[in-house]
């Protein structure tokens, strides 16, 4: 099976003109042969714009995919169901879960999913959620819940399902997309809170397969502590990935670090790249 990725919402924008950048993440799957994917929406203020600048027609796609239930990823699901046909989508149980961070000032602010599952079915969303390990098309598979099992990714510290700061959200929701191609695994992280190398450790003992051929989206490097950054990198380079792709989440002082320490397969994934495979 071939694919070509394409990268409709991210922090930051490419040479294409007039595309707008936003926090948050959403990449188009099309297959060669097959009904392309959308692999979340963003936060709802750019999917539309960018997919008609780079002339990609929403409506063909057939199924949607939330990576979790944050804003950034989730917040273009509606404008989405509401402008185009009606679609499926692929999540989590927990996706609806409410969330919040603190903010340094200790203001308490909401992060979830910010349409609530009535509001997306009436505008034409289904939901089809698991937590496991699934194929949801012809060569694409979603993780379903990652484990955590790592001792240095630590996850997310001040992310919580109240604003009393009692319940504590590890995001368990986190999952990616992988894609069987004739190169090798391609694996489109959303956010990455589970963790980049719990991730692929879970493709691997699920799938079988150790053969990824290219990492694509948000790492959640940029968020992470010194230690957790130097290990991922240590642990990456033993994969033998052919491309790195980053988007969202690294940032940028995790980006010049992969890039240092990975010149060959380094790339920035911003609005407009495209990888065909
Ligand atoms: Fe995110
Ligand atoms: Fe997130």
């Amino acid at each position: 099976m071939n694919f070509r990725i394409t990268i409709l919402c991210d922090n930051s924008v490419g040479p294409i003109s007039k595309t707008l950048g936003e926090h948050g993440f959403s990449a188009l799957i099309e297959p060669f042969q097959g009904v392309p994917i959308l692999f979340d929406t963003g936060q709802g203020l750019t999917l539309l714009h960018n997919a008609r600048r780079m002339n990609k027609d929403l409506s063909a796609v057939g199924s949607v995919v939330l990576s979790h239930g944050h804003y950034d990823h989730t917040g273009g699901l509606l404008p989405l169901l509401i402008e185009q046909t009606p679609k499926r989508i692929y999540a989590h149980p927990a996706v609806f879960l409410p969330r919040f961070r603190f903010k340094d000032t200790g203001e308490c602010y909401p992060i979830g999913i910010p349409h609530s599952r009535d509001q997306l079915e009436a505008a034409g969303g289904s939901f089809d959620l698991s937590k496991m390990y699934r194929q949801i098309a012809s060569g694409i598979f979603l993780t379903g819940e990652v484990p955590r099992v790592t001792d240095f990714e630590t996850g997310d510290h001040e992310l919580y399902c109240d604003c009393i700061a009692q319940d504590v959200d590890c995001t368990l929701d986190d999952q990616s997309l992988v894609l069987e191609t004739e190169r090798g695994l391609i694996v489109i992280l959303g956010c990455c809170h589970a963790g980049l190398i719990n991730t692929l450790e879970h493709i691997a003992s699920l799938s079988g397969r150790r053969d990824v051929y290219a990492v694509i989206g948000g790492t959640h490097l940029g968020f992470c502590g010194q230690q957790q950054l130097d290990k991922t990198i240590s642990d990456l380079k033993g994969w033998g990935i052919q491309k790195i792709a980053t988007s969202h989440c690294t940032g940028f002082f995790a980006s010049a670090r992969l890039l240092r320490e990975m010149p060959k397969e380094f790339q920035v994934a911003n609005v407009g790249f495209v990888l065909e495979v």
